[in-house]
């Protein structure tokens, strides 16, 4: 969804905000601006479509002059993409401009005040009432303006404003939506992420909600709605500046497949400690846990997939209920929440509007809210009862993949921890997973290693319309993700069923040719999901499988068969996974769609 970017420094403020702005295209977005003040005057530049028609318009940034500036990419949400609906948006006097990321609630009511007196509005978006809000508010002191603001709009906003009469700073605030102050040497910006900090600074502060944070060249303030003056805590961000960037690869999706070995050795290593699974700081005791009566999990998207293999396996080694959820529908749903329920929340951003207010809603309901989160610092992660971080490192493709594999490796450690507290492992089957979880990365290199493969498939068969995905048990749980991993970049329609639900009607639209992935791989069911592979290719279908090494019967029923290694039933989906993440890579590289960018969808989804 909309990045935006705040720069005050000695140097000129434009090509730092498009450089920036770089950084957050993998959010998602249809058009980019920059405001620049110099001199007492706000110079705008904005244009529907990529950052390169900004580039062009402002020649690389160098016809905007000014040493502070705000940036933004906008995803459409109220008013079509255009270049009079791209921020900034500027106040009636053009004394203002303000760029703007998630939702005012009320600004049909705020936009009929401000008409009445006398205000004009040139686009259809929500945040030009901001703009001359602040023009309408402002009596010659900012910060009170800001304060003022904070209590006049109604839903979600990360903030950044420039005033003509306040040369050499910005303001910026935030609520509901994400904003990360940069604490530079001679220089401070904000921005939506981190990644677009990281050229200036890894010291960072993760602004609160309704902070107030003042930015010039040499100093950052920070106060709250009282005007109390805060301190300023810096939190180091242990990423260097080429974490965030392609290093060789084409695209960010295929780098971040690629690094998944790496990512899952960060999580796993510091967690298992002679031979014993250690959670951070999540401390949980065996008392604790029994008292626990429903599990919930809550998500969206890929992180609602490892939702559902959480499920399957936390039930298996606690023998707790445990439901999961759309947490789109969580939140509306009027779920049977106590305290003995223990929530877990999984977001990569640790940002989805969603997600944040379901667990709010767990929370407020007496639930001891665990989060599985990647971005260090964002909202789930702080406001969460207890959080494990995926240490992922920064994921800039849309389509997840690197976080994914992670969280799935959390959920597992949270498993096989819930299962030693309870006593439903013995030590000998603990070790074994221990063994095995440690064995993972090394398989995980060895099954990137058959990417070729893979790669020669996918170009036979790119041009197919519609594909399904089967599996029982956790392999229905990777197929979810199969699925939508090959939607997301490839734009082909695809659904993912649960082997025994096909023949329930699904099955008629299975024809001659139409292409089944079929995952074979946890061990209990393989003979069950081969009947339903029978089936289908009875009636024509063509059939892809995922298979373990060594089974000769898939072999018998597939037309191709991509194998992965073998490991421990619960730790499975780890490895299955790979290949569909490659095939739906090589298929969108095929048909040329634009892959770390899919049409129409934003790495973090922070409206609802
Ligand atoms: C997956 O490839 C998608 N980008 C999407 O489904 C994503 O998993 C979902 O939007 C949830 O995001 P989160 O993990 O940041 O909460």
């Amino acid at each position: 969804m909309c990045g935006i970017v705040g720069y005050a420094g000695g140097k000129e403020a434009a090509p730092v905000l498009l450089k920036g702005l770089e950084k957050l295209e993998y959010r998602g977005y249809d058009s980019a601006g920059i405001a620049v003040l110099n001199d007492g005057k706000i110079e705008i530049a904005k244009a529907a479509g990529k950052l390169q028609v900004l580039r062009d318009l402002t020649h690389e940034g160098q016809t905007v002059a000014g040493l502070v500036g705000i940036g933004h990419t906008r995803w459409a949400t109220h008013g079509e993409p255009s270049d009079v609906n791209s921020h900034p948006h500027i106040s009636k006097s053009g004394r203002f401009a303000v760029v703007h990321n998630g939702i005012i609630e009320n600004y049909q009511q705020l936009k009929a005040m401000l008409q009445k007196k006398g205000f004009t509005f040139l686009s259809q978006t929500d945040t030009e009432v901001i703009a001359h809000l602040v023009e309408f508010f402002y009596q010659g002191d900012m910060l009170d303006t800001m304060i003022r603001l904070t209590n006049e709009l109604e839903g979600s906003y990360a903030l950044g404003i420039i005033s003509a009469d306040e040369d050499g700073k910005f303001y910026a605030m935030r609520k509901d939506s994400p904003l990360v102050v940069g604490l530079g040497e001679g220089e401070n910006l904000v921005a939506s992420d981190v990644p677009s900090l990281l050229a200036h600074t890894q010291e960072v502060y993760y602004l609160n909600d309704r902070e107030v944070v003042v930015l010039s060249a040499d100093k950052v303030e920070i106060f709250d709605t009282n005007r109390e003056r805060l301190e300023v805590t810096a939190t180091h961000i242990d990423w260097d500046v080429t974490a965030a960037e392609k290093g060789g690869y084409e695209h960010f999706m295929f780098k971040e497949i690629m690094e998944q070995p790496q990512s899952l050795q960060k999580t796993i290593s510091p967690r298992l400690q002679d031979g014993r699974i250690v959670l951070d700081d999540f401390h949980i005791t065996a008392d604790m846990l029994r008292n626990v009566s429903k599990i919930y999990i809550v998500a969206c998207g890929s992180s609602y997939h490892v939702g559902v293999v959480g499920k399957y396996i936390l039930e298996q080694s606690t023998r707790i209920p445990v439901e999961v959820d759309i947490a789109s529908e969580f939140r509306y749903r009027d779920p049977i929440i106590d305290e003995r329920t223990l929530m877990i929340v999984i977001s990569q951003s640790g940002e989805t509007a969603d997600t944040i207010a379901a667990m709010r809603e767990g929370k407020k309901q007496g639930a001891r809210v665990l989060a599985i989160v990647n971005v260090l610092g964002s909202t789930i992660a702080r406001e969460a009862d207890d959080v494990l971080y995926t240490w992922a490192g920064p994921e800039i493709a849309v389509a997840t993949t690197k976080a994914y594999s992670t969280q799935l490796i959390v959920v597992d450690l949270l498993a096989l921890k819930f299962a030693e507290l309870l006593g439903r492992m013995d030590e000998a089957e603990l070790a074994e997973y221990y063994r095995a979880l440690q064995a993972l990365p090394q398989q995980l290199e060895q099954t990137l290693a058959d990417k070729e493969k893979i790669q020669y498939w996918a170009s036979q068969l790119y041009n197919k319309h519609s594909i399904f995905f089967i599996g029982r048990n956790l392999d229905y749980a990777v197929a979810l993700e199969g699925s939508l991993k090959l939607k997301e970049i490839s734009y082909i329609h695809s659904e993912a069923y649960a082997g025994g639900e096909l023949k329930h009607g699904t099955i008629s639209l299975i024809e001659d040719g139409t292409l089944v992935f079929t995952l074979a791989t946890y061990q209990p069911l393989v003979e069950k999901i081969r009947s339903n592979a029978e089936e289908v290719r009875a009636r024509g279908a063509y059939l892809v499988s995922v298979a373990v090494e060594g089974d000769e019967q898939m072999q018998e029923v597939s037309d191709v068969v991509f194998t992965v290694p073998r490991t421990l039933p619960l730790l499975q989906p780890s490895l299955t996974v790979i290949p569909l993440q490659l095939f739906a890579y090589y298929v969108a590289s095929q048909k040329g769609c634009s892959i770390d960018q899919p049409k129409n969808l934003a790495k973090s989804v922070t409206v609802e």
